[in-house]
């Protein structure tokens, strides 16, 4: 079975992005193997802690399970998002353990979120869960800068956010970050922002988001690894394809998927409808939106 770390760079080589789909409600999961498996494509199913926290994916444990009923290796990979150190409600996490089950469970990349820390205690908490994961030959995404939108509070206006590049990831710490950390993926701030998951917000559209292209490049100029985009809901298209030209490899896509899955459930009351929902805008996101309709076989 090919490495996903492979397919990552593959991605990279070729200038696509990978999505990477957030199952914050369990029976997600099936409709979205479905759709990658008959778009002939590749991407991975990944939950966060505060999808377990915050909604009903039930934990690395529960999703791994459900993984398992529907896993096509050929397709989809599965990976854990968002493992902070300090939570979107400021709570410090302890995150360690929450690594170990992961590894045991055979989670093949995982995500260790110090966004919220100084640059030193980023770099520091990461290295502990390279340490950590590289021994069983596990990938470790990080993240610098600070994709916002999880938060409670409201975001500052989306226009002046970008103007400003208010949390955009700095190409001298991406630099160093990279070299000390050892972490093998990179989520950057260049203009993305998180879909919102607070109560009265979360069922907003999401503003449409633009990329600054010439900071993605710098950066992955310093740094030379794959990067990733958080927040991957609602992006201008052109900006999403144009990044996987300039080193993104990874999207990570929650927000879209999951109003589908609430919005089909709560006007149906159908389990099935919502996965029927849930499985046409997975198709739309890979083969209209990402152009992945058949990529699996230059990627594997
Ligand atoms: P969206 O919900 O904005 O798509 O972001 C998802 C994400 O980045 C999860 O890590």
């Amino acid at each position: 079975m090919q490495k996903v770390a492979d397919i990552i760079n593959a991605a990279r080589r070729i200038g696509v992005v990978i999505p990477a789909f957030n199952v914050p409600y369990l029976p997600m999961v099936e409709p979205v193997v479905r759709a990658v498996v008959d778009q002939d494509s590749f991407a991975l199913v990944e939950t966060a802690r505060l999808e377990w926290i915050k909604f009903e994916s039930k934990g690395p444990e529960a999703v791994a399970k459900e993984f398992a009923r529907w896993s096509q290796p050929e397709h989809v990979r599965l990976h854990l998002d968002h493992v902070p150190v300090i939570d979107e409600d400021d709570q410090r996490v302890d995150y360690v353990p929450v690594f170990k089950e992961a590894l045991a469970l055979g989670y093949e990349s995982v995500m260790l979120d110090g966004s919220r820390l100084r640059l030193e205690d980023n770099i520091q908490a990461t290295r502990t869960v390279v340490e950590l994961a590289h021994v069983q030959g596990v990938l470790v995404e990080a993240e610098l800068g600070a994709v916002l939108g999880h938060e409670t509070g409201p975001l500052p206006p989306y226009e002046e956010l970008f103007a400003s590049g208010l949390g955009f990831t700095d190409v001298e710490e991406a630099r160093r970050f990279v070299q000390e950390s050892g972490c093998d993926w990179l989520s950057v701030a260049i203009g993305n922002v998180h879909g919102a998951i607070a109560a009265g917000r979360k069922d907003q559209k999401k503003i449409q988001a633009r990329l600054n292209l010439d900071r993605l490049d710098q950066l992955s100029q310093a740094t030379n690894i794959p990067l990733v985009l958080h927040g991957g809901s609602g992006i201008k298209q052109e900006d999403v394809l144009g990044a996987g030209k300039c080193g993104i490899a990874k999207i990570n896509v929650g927000t879209e998927i999951r109003q589908s899955y609430e919005v089909a459930l709560k006007e149906s009351g159908s389990q099935v409808k919502a996965q029927d929902a849930v499985y046409a805008r997975t198709v739309e996101l890979l083969r209209d939106y990402l152009h992945l309709a058949g990529i699996r076989a230059m990627l594997t």
